[in-house]
């Protein structure tokens, strides 16, 4: 089995009836989505907040109910993909471009649980090239900047050589590290510059992450108190 499938259909053992659940996105979610969509079809009855345009498609597809973050008060568990996590539960999200929604999505939830495969566990993040939202005004200013710092960053660009454009029209900058040394100390510096919305490090934002394995295992790691 594929290990995002594994820890996708694993993570429906997490939600309870009545939750309000935050919706991810990406390809390992939708096995999530897959499992949720079942079991509302048999009458178990939830709420969930997606994190993006495509979610959104789905679960309506689907007929998850659905609910915007403005209407919520709080959202009691999100379920979310990610790049890259270690072995503190520091994360590298964005692959998909959903990052702010993803972030604004995480802050508003209790309790947050990431699925991955077993490829995306790692020692140290910053292989997967970090992403960093960014207005589309004056971009090439920010794209100056962290050159200058040595970040080496690409504009994302959609196969036909566009800029990529998220869900709130904005670009996004890959970093090429290669290996992040301090998550916390580059998320803090990422958060002041100007002209970044936001940036894919989510540092101490995630209780449990549940890593599938090829052979259908599920490791389950737990942040430690
Ligand atoms: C979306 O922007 C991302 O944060 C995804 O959650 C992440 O890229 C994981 O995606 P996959 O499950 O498709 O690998």
């Amino acid at each position: 089995m594929d290990g995002k499938k594994a820890a996708g259909r694993k993570a429906i053992d997490e939600i309870e009836e009545g939750m309000t659940v935050g919706l991810g996105t990406g390809s390992t979610v939708f096995y999530f989505l897959e499992a949720l969509a079942e079991k509302v079809a048999d009458g178990f009855s939830i709420t969930g907040v997606t994190t993006s345009q495509k979610t959104a498609e789905l679960a309506e597809k689907w007929q998850i109910p659905l609910q915007s973050l403005n209407n919520v008060k709080q959202i009691d568990l999100t379920i979310d993909g990610a790049d890259e996590v270690d072995p503190s539960l520091n994360g590298i999200k964005g692959g998909g471009g959903a990052l702010l929604y993803e972030k604004l999505v995480a802050e508003a939830s209790d309790k947050r649980i990431w699925i991955v495969d077993s490829r995306k566990k790692v020692d140290r993040l910053g292989a997967f090239p970090l992403p960093i939202e960014v207005v589309p005004f004056g971009w090439k200013h920010v794209e100056a900047l962290m050159a200058g710092k040595g970040y080496r960053p690409r504009l994302r660009q959609t196969t036909g050589g566009q800029p990529f454009v998220t869900d709130a029209q904005h670009y996004i900058l890959d970093l090429h590290l290669n290996s992040i040394e301090d998550p916390e100390a580059l998320a803090d510096e990422l958060d002041h510059v100007t002209g970044i919305v936001e940036h894919g490090l989510f540092v101490n934002m995630t209780d449990k992450a549940l890593i599938g394995y090829p052979d259908g295992r599920v490791e389950k790691l737990v942040k430690e108190k």
